[in-house]
C-alpha cells in the first residue's frame, strides 16, 4: 500500500499540491484527472520520489519508497533515451540496482516480451514510432520490477492505433500491477477502479466513476457513459454491447 500523507510540494504560493493526502491500495487502477496545472505531474514526482515533499510523506508499507519501488513512464519517452539499441535500453536501468548481471538480460527479454517490443531488440530506441517508443519505456520500468506503475499521459503522444494497443496492453498490466495514470482522455476513465480528482492542489474527488458522474454532472465522460445516462441505463452497463443488448434486447437475441 502506497501512502501519501498530508504531501505538500508548491514551487510558489498556490502552485503545485497542499496537504493532499492519497491512499493506493493493491491492484487499484486510478485515474487521476484535473485541470492543465493541477499538479498531477507534481503529485506522481512525489509518489515516485523524484521530488523530496516540503511538508509531508510518502511510505510504502510503511516505509519510505526504495528505489525500484515506483516505476514511472512520461509522455515523451524521447527524454528517458539514453543507449542505442532497445535491448541496451532496458538493461540500462538495472545496471544501477543489484540485480546480478547473467538475470539482466533475462529480465530485459521478460519484459520486452510483455510489451511486445522483443523483435526490436538491436533497433536504435529513436527510429521507432511513437507508440513503439512509449512501449520500450515502458520495458524499462517493468524491467526493474516495481510494485507500482505511474502512467503521466502516456497516450497524450499517441495515434489511435498506437493507442488502442496500448489500452490493450493495459487491460493485461491492470491484473498484475497497482497503476495510477493521468489523462485528459475521458475514454480512459473506463480503466480505473477509482477516480481520483485535483482541484486547488487538493483531491476534491476519490471514488468510483459512477460516484464522480453523479457528483459532476457537467464533466465531459466517456461515450459509453453518455449512451448508457442518455438512455436512462443502470450503470452497470459498461460497455457498447452491454448498451445494445439492453435497449434492443428483443431484436438483439431473435437475431442471434
Ligand atoms: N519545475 C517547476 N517550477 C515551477 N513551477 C512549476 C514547475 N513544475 C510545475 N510547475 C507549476 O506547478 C503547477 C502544477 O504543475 P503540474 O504538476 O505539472 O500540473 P499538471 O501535471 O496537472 O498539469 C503548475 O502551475 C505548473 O506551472
Ligand atoms: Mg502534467
Amino acid at each position: 500500500m502506497l501512502k501519501a500523507e498530508a504531501l505538500s510540494y508548491l514551487y510558489a504560493p498556490g502552485c503545485g499540491i497542499q496537504e493532499l493526502s492519497l491512499t493506493i491500495n493493491e491492484r487499484d487502477c486510478i485515474v487521476l484527472i484535473g485541470d492543465n496545472g493541477s499538479g498531477k505531474t507534481t503529485l506522481l514526482y512525489a509518489l515516485a520520489g523524484l521530488l523530496q515533499p516540503q511538508q509531508g510523506s510518502v511510505t510504502y508499507d510503511g516505509k519510505p519508497v526504495m528505489p525500484g519501488d515506483i516505476g514511472i513512464v512520461f509522455q515523451h519517452p524521447d527524454d528517458q533515451f539514453i543507449t542505442t539499441s532497445v535491448l541496451d535500453e532496458v538493461i540500462f536501468g538495472l545496471e544501477n540496482t543489484q540485480v546480478p548481471r547473467e538475470d539482466m538480460a533475462k529480465r530485459a527479454y521478460q519484459a520486452l516480451d510483455d510489451v511486445g517490443m522483443r523483435w526490436a531488440e538491436a533497433h536504435h530506441p529513436m527510429t521507432l514510432s511513437g507508440g513503439e517508443k512509449q512501449r520500450v519505456a515502458l520495458a524499462a520500468v517493468l524491467a526493474m520490477q516495481p510494485k507500482i506503475l505511474l502512467f503521466d499521459e502516456v497516450t497524450a503522444m499517441l495515434d489511435s492505433h498506437a493507442r488502442a494497443d496500448f489500452y490493450a496492453l493495459l487491460k493485461t498490466l491492470k491484473t498484475r500491477y497497482t497503476i495510477v495514470m493521468t489523462t485528459h482522455l475521458v475514454e480512459e476513465y473506463m480503466f480505473a477502479n477509482r477516480i481520483c480528482y485535483l482541484d486547488a492542489h487538493h483531491l476534491a474527488f476519490d471514488g468510483d466513476l459512477a460516484t464522480f458522474a453523479a457528483q459532476y454532472p457537467a464533466h465531459p465522460m466517456p461515450f459509453v457513459i453518455t449512451l448508457q445516462r442518455a438512455c436512462q441505463l443502470p450503470f452497470r452497463v459498461q460497455s457498447y454491447e452491454e448498451c445494445v443488448q439492453q435497449l434492443w434486447a428483443s431484436t438483439y437475441t431473435t437475431s442471434q
